[in-house]
């Protein structure tokens, strides 16, 4: 069920039975030469609504822009600040909560966004929300580090992975067209975190972190968004058995 297509009169009438809305959170940043600018919102889109498909949740329209700074060294990505972020997030929460919804539950694509994304949910909570607010990070999520380490071992990595890679060539095989598929050197540097946009192309200039995108096939894709659907279901559920005291 997609909020973007319903009416005020179907919502009205789906909060009669339920609390819960899934929003899908990405980012729009550099993902190597091998993936797509959009990966993450693509990847986060695509598990919200096949989980609010199978659990008959209703699902927001999907948040792109994310807070992607360490990647500002590189063409095509965008960054909201960090507060910028946090008032989004609280923005989109309090609309939610005004209108009768108790569970805020979002679903999310990219690292960058979970510190801030906690942050406004503290924030709410200082000032006085009810309600049960919280983020799944689809990538995070036991099952899928599980499924990732046995098709790809330590060539998963942390940022462009095969994993992700996978996802959007499972979901958008045209675009990857006059993509890179060159094996390269999979680098292990040391390195403190966060990094600004200067450090992080520094050490990672391809803009890679110990991944091996080359790896990525639509079969896998697949395969681990299947994982990452039931996963996050699993997930889901726990959320929906807790009472909102
Ligand atoms: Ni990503």
């Amino acid at each position: 069920m997609l909020l973007e297509n319903m009416s005020y009169k179907e919502v009205e009438i789906y909060l009669q039975e339920k609390d819960t809305v899934l929003v899908p959170i990405g980012s729009v940043e550099q993902h190597s030469p091998y993936g797509l600018i959009g990966t993450d919102f693509i990847t986060a889109e695509a598990v919200a609504r096949e989980v609010g498909k199978r659990l008959d949740l209703l699902v927001a329209p999907t948040l792109p822009y994310g807070m992607s700074q360490h990647h500002m060294g590189f063409k095509g990505s965008i960054t909201l600040s960090p507060q910028t972020y946090i008032s989004v997030i609280k923005g989109i929460t309090t609309s939610f909560l005004e209108h009768g919804f108790q569970r805020i539950i979002y679903i999310n694509g990219h690292g960058g966004n979970i510190n801030p994304t906690k942050v406004a949910f503290d924030q709410l909570k200082y000032e006085g929300n009810r309600g049960i607010y919280q983020i799944i990070s689809w990538f995070l999520l036991e099952d899928v580090l599980t499924l990732a380490k046995e098709l790809f071992q330590d060539l998963e990595g942390h940022h462009a992975t095969p994993s992700e890679v996978s996802i959007t060539k499972f979901l958008r095989p045209e675009a990857f067209e006059g993509k890179s598929t060159q094996p390269k050197k999979v680098e292990k540097p040391q390195y403190y975190w966060p990094l600004n946009k200067d450090e992080f192309k520094k050490l990672f200039p391809d803009g890679r972190m110990e991944s091996a995108p080359w790896l990525a096939t639509e079969k896998y894709g697949k395969l681990i968004l299947e994982e990452a659907v039931r996963a996050t279901i699993n997930e889901v559920r726990n959320i929906l058995k807790m009472e909102v005291v």
